[in-house]
């Protein structure tokens, strides 16, 4: 793989690089399209990285598809798919970690100890091997998106951190998500008071609220009228830092994980102060 990317970039073509854990749905191909759209040659990875689980049945029974996963990032034009095994990424006596130590021990980093270690020394470790001119990461994942572009500046690396919108299911407006296969239907009807609760606090920002504690008053009220959600963090923060923010004087992201039954999702809504 690495003989590969380089003999394209010494070909002075720009290399664009997608990197999941498989079980595509819309919302990757639509970063692949976007990929495509600026890049020569695309490179997807298919990669469920043991080492970002902090439970290991969630490793276990996490969606694995490679077939059709291959299948469909071949109907996206996809110039090459990486997948490579557990023991390639983590030989015998691998000892070496990323951490972006205050980003990773927030909030979603707070809920899955180590989560963002493993995380962060992945695409480390991709990045190293294809050295791509610009990698694209999705915004459903919001301080996974942080976390990479703060190691990203922080490690001087030479790859641009390019990131693609949410898409959300037409129905429901469920993000799109690898675990929401888990889901049974009861479960999915219980998801759907996710979207609806991050557009209450859209439309409280819209009637003029700006304080976060209304804000997020209005979003807890919708996911607590739903008995099968199980609220884990809800916040309003610095889309950069993820520190609290106050109200939103400057542009916001509210960010949300829960559980239904023992499926855990997340999904962020950015808010922005309405024009004077
Ligand atoms: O977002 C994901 O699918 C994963 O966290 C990533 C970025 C591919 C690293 O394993």
């Amino acid at each position: 793989m690495r003989q590969i990317a380089r003999q394209a970039r010494n070909r002075g073509l720009r290399l664009g690089f997608v990197p999941t854990m498989g079980g595509l749905h819309e919302g990757h191909l639509s970063l692949v399209r976007l990929a495509k759209e600026q890049a020569d040659v695309v490179i997807a990875s298919v990669f469920v990285n043991p080492a970002q689980f902090n439970e290991e049945s969630d490793y276990e029974r996490y969606p694995r598809s490679l077939m059709r996963d291959a299948d469909l990032l071949i109907a996206e034009g996809v110039d090459y798919l990486f997948a490579p095994e557990p023991a390639e990424m983590y030989p015998e006596g691998f000892d070496s970690w990323v951490e972006v130590e205050r980003l990773s021990r927030k909030l979603e980093g707070a809920s899955r100890p180590g989560h963002f270690r493993g995380v962060a020394t992945v695409v480390l470790k991709l990045l190293q091997v294809l050295q791509p001119h610009f990698a694209v990461f999705g915004e459903k994942d919001a301080q996974q998106l942080a976390v990479i572009r703060r190691m990203a500046r922080d490690l001087m690396l030479d790859t641009e951190i390019l990131s693609g919108p949410t898409v959300r299911d037409e129905q429901d407006g469920v993000a799109l998500s690898s675990r929401n296969a888990l889901l049974d239907d009861p479960g999915r009807e219980a998801a759907a008071a996710i979207p609806r609760a991050l557009r209450a606090a859209g439309e409280a920002l819209a009637g003029g609220e700006r304080a976060a504690d209304p804000l997020l008053e209005a979003c807890r009220q919708v996911l607590a009228a739903e008995e099968r959600l199980e609220l884990d963090y809800l916040a309003l923060v610095d889309p950069e830092s993820f520190d609290p923010l106050e109200s939103v004087s400057r542009p916001a992201l509210l960010v949300l994980a829960a559980r239904v039954g023992d499926v855990r999702l997340i999904d962020n809504q950015r808010l922005e102060p309405p024009a004077e």
